[in-house]
């Protein structure tokens, strides 16, 4: 008699949770998810014991009748697909009809749900897969799950969920996200009793943006609204003030579902290229909107993961998006504008979500490099009611802070320690680090020109001997097809020196010797091919050849300066991504001088 046989279904199903169901959060996304679909407005999320001791998950949603009660269990139960071809066109969460078959396996459920057209309700226990009850019982239209014990049977699983205060904080990054993903609905969670997260549902994002990360966040905000003929991206990005040092600020999704993705991560961190110093994350909250068909959802249980039909289309769209929303949004930052992760002493209260590496983060492949957790926490609202009538509304925004464009109508007032230009404007004391723009605006010139091909020469009346090590001489004419795309021309010369015709123009003023060598300098790390690697080089060029902290710039030389800052495209920071100009309020003064108080 053969051997292979086939598994009971108790035994199948158990195996398959060990893929849909994790952690406490992951069973959070699958009903909350569920809730979703079945058209909810409010879900009111309790947990007990980080959600290992019990999860119940109520909704104000369609319900189920009774046969449709029970039919939920079974494995590949769904009502929300029939056929293959469905796939193409999911408009829903959920799709895969094994979640609840998944989660009752592997803890006690209890179901109750009725639809409003049924005067009576269903009510279902199962533990560990086996049916207890299904019987009729009054309760409220909508849906009530209640998860006890999760794994209580599966003891090699149980070993595997952390500390209760990470698990609860991996539920409240779930639930926040999911938030996000739909401010139409209400979400509230309870741990232990104590509400972690309540969103007004009000169909406002920013509204939901404020209940999950508070304040600081909402006040730091550049709308994104761009579409090409087939992604439209849209959501908000985060000033470089609200960068964090881990990705755990930053949400994703495509057609409403939560999802991550290398391809728009990288996109949006080319976006944000050269705003932010090493090592930031901006904060972003984008959609996605594109046709079902272009991307494919179904490529791993926890539908976390997806495939677009293009990954260069999707990055293009991303990037543009951004890009443009930033070009409007950005401005001269004030005094709270810092690009500074609040202190760990003063910040609230750490809430749950700070636990590391967020739910969202983990699940389920590590695509994404994992981070400190981010200092930018959950923030409590405690005092909004289920309806929007009472919800939380985000801070009025302050007046629209200066661009660089109003430097125009500014006023020189001097320069300070021979580095920064003094400047007023309206009610701002504006300081200008003089290398800072400089750098940027020959970093931003360079690459134009290498980009379109357009390098802008400067022969040199005589050409010049210039004498390298072997070693720079050999790295200068393996990338002399790049040293030629920014301007340079030369051509060895001897076994230790070329001869030096042209320099790019942005050196008027620097000595072309230098200006060559400092081309040089940063061929070190230089792969010709890689584009990233030749901007690196492009900040070494520009950051040699700018002036300095403490040259002396005449009047004329500053006021060229501050007008060609005004010219280029991101004139708010340096490529490492320090500030360029900084504003100091005189409300900011007068507080210091007690005018005000
Ligand atoms: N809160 C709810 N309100 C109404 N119906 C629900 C609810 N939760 C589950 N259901 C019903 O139970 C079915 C099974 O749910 P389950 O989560 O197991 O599968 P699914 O959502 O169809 O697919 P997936 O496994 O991808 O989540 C759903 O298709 C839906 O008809
Ligand atoms: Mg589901």
């Amino acid at each position: 008699m053969g051997r292979i046989r086939f598994l009971d279904e108790l035994t199948a199903n158990s195996i398959a949770a060990g893929e849909v169901v994790e952690r406490p959060a992951s069973v959070v996304k699958e009903l909350c998810e569920n809730s979703v679909d079945a058209g909810a407005s409010v879900i009111v999320v309790e947990i007990r014991g980080g959600g290992i001791t019990e999860i119940s998950v109520t909704d104000n949603g369609a319900g189920m009748d009774d046969e449709d009660a029970l039919a939920a269990f079974g494995r590949h139960a769904t009502s929300k697909m029939t056929r293959i071809d469905d796939l193409d066109s999911i408009g829903t969460l959920g799709f895969r009809g094994e979640a609840l078959a998944s989660i009752a396996a592997v803890s006690r459920v209890a179901l109750t749900t009725r639809r409003i057209e049924t005067p009576t309700g269903t009510v279902v226990r199962i533990e560990g897969g086996r049916l207890l009850l299904h019987a009729p019982t009054g309760c409220p239209e909508g849906t009530r799950i209640v998860v006890e014990g999760l794994f209580y049977n599966t003891p090699a699983r149980y070993k595997f969920l952390k500390k209760d205060a990470t698990e609860a904080g991996q539920v409240s990054d779930v639930i926040g996200r999911m938030a996000l993903a739909c401010p139409g609905i209400s979400f509230r969670l309870l741990s232990n009793g104590a509400e972690v997260l309540h969103t007004p549902g009000n169909n406002d994002l920013k509204s939901a943006i404020f209940a999950v990360y508070g304040r600081e966040a909402v006040e730091n905000l550049v709308e994104v609204d761009g579409r090409d003929d087939v992604v439209r991206t849209t959501g908000y990005v985060g000033l470089p003030a609200i960068a964090r040092k881990s990705r755990q600020t930053q949400t994703l999704f495509v057609n409403g579902r939560l999802v991550r993705s290398r391809t728009v991560t990288s996109a949006v961190d080319r976006a944000f290229e050269t705003l932010l110093m090493k090592d930031r994350y901006a904060f972003t909250v984008l959609n996605l909107t594109m046709p079902q068909n272009l991307v494919d959802v179904n490529v791993h249980p926890q539908k976390m993961e997806v495939r677009f039909w293009n990954d260069g289309a999707v990055f293009s769209a991303v990037h543009s998006a951004v890009r443009s929303a930033l070009q409007a949004g950005l401005h001269i930052p004030g005094p709270s504008d810092a690009q500074e992760s609040p202190d760990p002493a003063s910040a609230p209260a750490p809430s749950p979500s700070a636990a590391k590496p967020s739910f969202y983060e983990q699940v389920p492949l590590a695509t994404l490099p994992f981070r400190e957790p981010a200092a930018f926490p959950v923030q409590t609202v405690r005092s909004a009611a289920a309806d929007s009538s009472t919800a939380p509304a985000p801070a009025p925004s302050a007046s629209i802070p200066p661009r660089v464009d109003d430097l125009r109508d500014a006023r020189p007032v001097g320069k300070l320690f021979n580095t920064y230009l003094l400047l007023e404007l309206g009610d701002d004391l504006l300081l200008v680090d003089q290398h800072a723009a400089h750098e940027r605006i020959l970093y931003e010139r360079l690459l134009q020109r290498f980009e379109r091909h357009v390098a802008l020469s400067q022969p040199l009346l005589a050409p010049l001997v210039v004498e390298l090590s072997p070693a720079d001489l050999n790295a200068a004419v393996d990338a002399a097809e790049v040293l030629k795309g920014l301007g340079y021309d030369f051509d060895s010369f001897g076994p230790r020196s070329v001869m030096l015709r042209a320099v790019p123009v942005p050196y008027r003023g620097m000595e072309p010797r230098a200006a060559f060598l400092a081309a040089v300098d940063g061929l070190e790390s230089l792969a010709p091919s890689d584009p990233e690697s030749i901007r690196e080089l492009l900040h070494t060029v520009a950051c040699k050849a700018a002036v300095k902290a403490h040259d002396t710039l005449d009047d004329a030389e500053a006021e060229a300066l501050l007008e060609d800052l005004r010219g280029i495209e991101n004139p708010y920071t340096c490529p490492h991504g320090r500030p360029v100009i900084i504003r100091i309020p005189k409300y900011e003064l007068e507080k210091r001088f007690k005018r005000i108080v």
